[in-house]
């Protein structure tokens, strides 16, 4: 297995659902010309995949079997990033509400954390990686030179997811969302394996009341300073 190259700069931005953490991610990749790793959506497919062949979240030997077999790719289209498992174009079943709420019980079994971590790390690709997810920066990525997490209060989250949903025709209603979105991250948060927690070296930023311009710039400062940074200490 090839050893993830170390001098491949990283960028993590963590923290909860509704956050903005994938929009900023992607528009900070495209901003540096870098990849991008969407490890929700791989959490996401792995999960869709399980429930679709009746393995269950506590299955030890069906999942060890899925995870040495299971092939999940990421395509850039034009209509944004299409998430394929084992052939099959899984993007719409994937995104919806309840492949985010398999996908986090899926993943507070630690056999499925450590069997998606090598692949995570395969993706330090040159130029460079920003990843997003909430434990890019704690395990993932500890060596990561800049680490964002981003918070908001959680009914400014469920009421962005809400619209975000309404504009797909989403049916359920703002105070669901809340109670889903509320039992999400408590999961995320109370799991013993890499629970989403800020890294010690992390930078906190509230997005409540913030536009995504808003965040984009701050956080673009941020890697703009620490990029100089990084460059006169190799001098
Ligand atoms: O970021 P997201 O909403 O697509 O993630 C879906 C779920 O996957 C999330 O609730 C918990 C899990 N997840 C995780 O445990 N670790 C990650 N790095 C990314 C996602």
């Amino acid at each position: 297995m090839s050893k993830p190259n170390q001098n491949i700069l990283v960028m993590a931005i963590d923290g909860p659902s509704g956050t903005g953490k994938g929009t900023i991610a992607s528009r900070v990749a495209s901003h540096l010309g870098w990849h991008t790793l969407d490890s929700g959506a791989l959490y996401r497919a792995f999960a869709h995949v399980a429930a679709e062949n009746d393995i269950s979240p506590n299955d030890a030997l069906g999942l060890e079997e899925l995870i040495r077999t299971i092939d999940i790719a990421f395509i850039q289209t034009n209509a944004g990033l299409k998430i394929s498992a084992d052939g099959k174009d899984v993007t719409d079943c994937v995104r919806s509400e309840i492949g985010g709420k398999r996908a986090s019980i899926f993943a507070k079994n630690p056999l499925v954390r450590q069997g998606l971590l090598e692949r995570q790390r395969r993706m330090r690709i040159a130029p460079g990686l920003v990843a997003d997810g909430r434990d890019m920066g704690t395990v993932v990525f500890p060596d990561a030179f800049l680490k964002i997490f981003l918070d908001a209060s959680a009914s400014i989250r469920a009421q962005r997811r809400y619209n975000q949903l309404k504009e797909k025709g989403f049916s359920g209603t703002l105070r669901g969302l809340e109670k889903e979105i509320a039992e999400r991250d408590a999961q995320d948060r109370n799991r013993s394996a890499s629970p989403l927690i800020p890294a010690s070296d992390a930078i906190v930023l509230d997005t409540s009341g913030k536009g995504i311009v808003e965040v984009l710039n701050e956080v673009v400062a941020l890697i703009e300073e620490r990029l100089l940074e990084e460059r006169f200490s190799a001098d």
